[in-house]
Parts: structure tokens; sequence; C-alpha cells
């Protein structure tokens, strides 16, 4: 391709343009973004130019030069052929460039019934959607794995805790339960934004429609959206509102992951004990010899905060008036970083599962024989006793003969150790489809 600014395709040349120094200004880091969205921008493409194809607007044999030279440029793409660089403003014109470069006059077809604005907008749903989808698998994978494991602990003993202080004894397995129903939660919240963004914007142009018969429920239908997003103005207004969605479902995710990770970093001192990393998750220390350090959940747990970054950016920029802004470009970094880290953690944490080693013998020493009042009050109450008597003497009696074992065995109502319902935790990650 020639060096080239893709600016000539629609400049009146006899006017003044934007200088270069304008023209990178507006781009800013966008080319880069497009990378990540450059497949989903082909594929949309393919779409459009089938539903130009089905109002006479393109011939069959037309349709299908342009697909075999889109199909070209998906290769070209991937295998590093074709480059999508600096040359281009954005990955749009640069799919426009291209079908010129490569079939002339009928390459300058394929703008016919669109705007860059509708194809930014599809392109961004198409990797939305897509993410979202493997945010689910892993989602699913992981609370299932999370299961099978505290399975494996249900006569575990550990202690409870709320405020960082012991309060009753516990099982590992209802403490990995927490984890697995949480992200089963966040499972059915992903299914529910899949969902709800899963309306194709294709076809609203520039936000009014074009004065052509354009197929939309075809198109949609070709892209594998439950539905039209009907209303043009409204597909331009949904830009940064449907990324809100999208970061807000993966920050749920990442909170528990986060919460998790705090878990794991203080059971893993050497004052807890509880678990250990395995090297494959720790790093040493370029001074002191003796460190293991917990490095990877905490970079798993700081990720959170660049979803906490990435909604308050988009948030920022999204109170404009009604349609197309250009502000809107710049959601696509925070939108990508995001997604971007969300699955990289969600890929890495089951073999960071795998690899903890829970020591059981630590945590049933540590467990002090205080943390037994409840049961010893609930006892009494058994006998009898009104609970604020209970209480009352189990403060001031600390005696007993109550075992932990005990205490753990006697919290039958569902949920407890007892009884920790993995059969009803179990069909709640099965019910998300
Ligand atoms: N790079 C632009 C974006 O992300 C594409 C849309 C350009 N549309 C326009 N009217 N300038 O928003």
């Amino acid at each position: 391709m020639n060096q080239q600014n893709q600016s000539v395709l629609w400049a009146d040349q006899s006017q003044n343009t934007p200088s270069s120094d304008v023209m990178q200004y507006l781009a800013g880091e966008d080319i880069h973004w497009d990378k990540t969205l450059f497949l989903y921008d082909i594929k949309a493409t393919e779409a459009h130019i089938s539903g130009l194809q089905r109002i006479n607007l393109i011939t069959s044999e037309e349709l299908h030069l342009m697909t075999s030279s889109l199909n070209q440029l998906k290769s070209d793409y991937q295998s590093g052929q074709f480059l999508l660089d600096d040359r281009f403003e954005d990955g749009h014109s640069a799919i426009e460039f291209y079908l010129i470069e490569h079939l002339g006059d009928l390459g300058k077809k394929a703008h016919t019934g669109r705007s860059r604005n509708d194809q930014v907008l599809t392109c961004l749903r198409l990797y939305m959607l897509d993410h979202l989808m493997q945010a689910k698998d892993h989602i699913r994978s992981i609370a299932q794995q999370l299961l099978t494991l505290a399975k494996t602990h249900t006569d575990t003993l550990m202690p409870g805790y709320t405020h960082l202080q012991q309060a009753m004894p516990n099982t590992v397995a209802v403490w990995l339960l927490s984890l697995a129903e949480s992200f089963a939660d966040d499972g059915h919240l992903i299914n529910d934004t899949l969902r709800l963004i899963s309306s194709s914007p294709l076809g609203s142009a520039s936000g009014f429609g074009v004065p052509l018969d354009l197929q939309r429920e075809y198109t949609a239908e070709k892209l594998g959206f439950e539905r039209v997003q009907v209303n043009p103005v409204y597909a331009q207004n949904s830009r940064g509102k449907f990324e809100l969605f999208c970061l807000q479902s993966l920050y749920h995710v990442m909170l528990d992951i986060k919460r998790f990770c705090w878990d794991l970093s203080l059971f893993c001192t050497q004052e807890f004990g509880f678990i250990q990393l395995n090297a494959t998750h720790t790093t040493g220390s370029s001074i002191m010899p003796n460190k293991n350090n917990p490095d990877v959940i905490e970079v798993m747990r700081a990720s959170a905060s660049i979803l906490e970054g990435s909604i308050s950016q988009v948030q920022s920029l999204v109170s404009l008036p009604s349609g197309y802004h250009r502000d809107l470009q710049l959601t696509k970094a925070p939108l990508i970083r995001g997604v971007k880290v969300t699955i990289e953690t969600l890929q890495l944490l089951p073999g960071l599962l795998n690899s903890l080693q829970i020591k059981e013998n630590e945590m049933l020493n540590a467990i002090g024989s205080e943390s037994l009042a409840t049961d010893l009050a609930y006892d009494h109450l058994k006998q009898g006793v009104a609970f604020r008597d209970a209480y009352l003497f189990a403060k001031n009696n600390d005696s007993n003969d109550i075992t932990f074992k005990d205490s753990v065995n006697s919290r039958v109502s569902l949920g407890g150790a007892a009884n920790p319902g993995i059969d009803l935790i179990q069909k709640r990650i099965d019910s998300i489809n």
C-alpha cells in the first residue's frame, strides 16, 4: 500500500485540509486499539456488503469479489503481511483503502449505506460480545473448579472470621463455595449483559439511517445479534453506555477475585500459614534469599483497579448531547484495557487454584477455643434457656466440652458447614447458559 494519509479518501483537495499534526492528534492512539477490533470490523463489513447485495446495490458477482478480498485482507492481517499502522487514521478507512486498492472502482462501493459511526459501534459490539462470552466460559469453569475442590474439604476445619477476628469455626469448603456461588452469580450477570447488548447498530449509519432500504434485520442475524437496535440516534447514544454495561459486569468478577486474593495473601503469611503457594506462582527477592513473594495474587488483586479506572473514564466521557461526538473515540482504550486484564486474570486463575496447598493442621491449630462461645450459648438455648440469657451465660463461662468438629457439624441449616448446599450451587453454575 502506498504511503498516504487516509483523509485523501474523502477530503476535497481544492480546499484547506487539516495538517498532519492535526490529523495525528485526532487519531491519537486509535489505530493501536483498532488492531484489536480489526477482524470484527472486517466481519461487519462482510455482513454489510451482503446486505447491499440483497437490495441489488451490488451484484452477486461483485459481492463474491468483495468477500474474497475481505478474506484476503483477513489472512494478510493475521499473517502480518498487512499492517494496520499510522498510514491510516483508523481501521475503518484501512478496510476501504484495501478494497479500493485491490478492486478499484468496485472497492469504492463498500461504504455505500454506512458511516464510520455505525461501523465503529458494530465492531465494538462484536468485540464486547465475543469477550463477554469468553469471560463467561472461564467463570463457569472456575466456579466448577472451586466447587470440586470444596467437595474435598467439607471436613477441613479453619477459623471463620469477621472483622479479621476469629468468630466461629468454619470449613474450607464453605470458604471456597463462597467464591463458587459468587462466580456463578457473575456468570448470570454476564449472561444478562450479553442479552442486553446483543443488538445490532449496523445500518443506523451516522445516526439517522440512509435513503436506502437497508436490510437491518438480515445483517443483524448474519452477525449473530439477537435483535436490531432500532432507533439510530439511540444507537449513537449507546456508545459508552454499552461499554459501561460490559465493564461493570466484569468489574464484579474482578472484585470477587480481589477479595479472594486478599484472603490468600493473608493466609499465606508466616503468621497464618494456612496456605502455601507453589513456587510456580511466587517470585524471589533480589536481595533477600528467604523470600517467596505472592506477586501473582497481588497483581490479580490490583487489576480490579484497572476496571475501576476504565469505568470512571468511560463515565466521564459519556455525558454528551445526543448523537456522535469524537469524544467517544476515547472510550475505546479503557474498554479494551479493562476487558483484556479481566480475561488475562481469568486465564491464570485455574493454575493458581491448582497450585494452592491447603495446610490442614495449621488451620485446625489456629482455631481458638473462644470461637466456641456461640455454640455454648446454643447448647444452653437448647436446654430451654432464652437466647439472651444463654448468650450471657456463654460470655461468662469459657469452659465447655464442645469440639470444633461438633461446632461445624451442628451448622445444619442450608449453607452452613454441615449442609453447604453443594448441589444447589452446582445447579446455579449449570444454569449459566
Ligand atoms: N475512530 C472513530 C471513533 O472511534 C471512528 C468514527 C469516526 N466518525 C467520525 N464522525 N469522525 O469514534
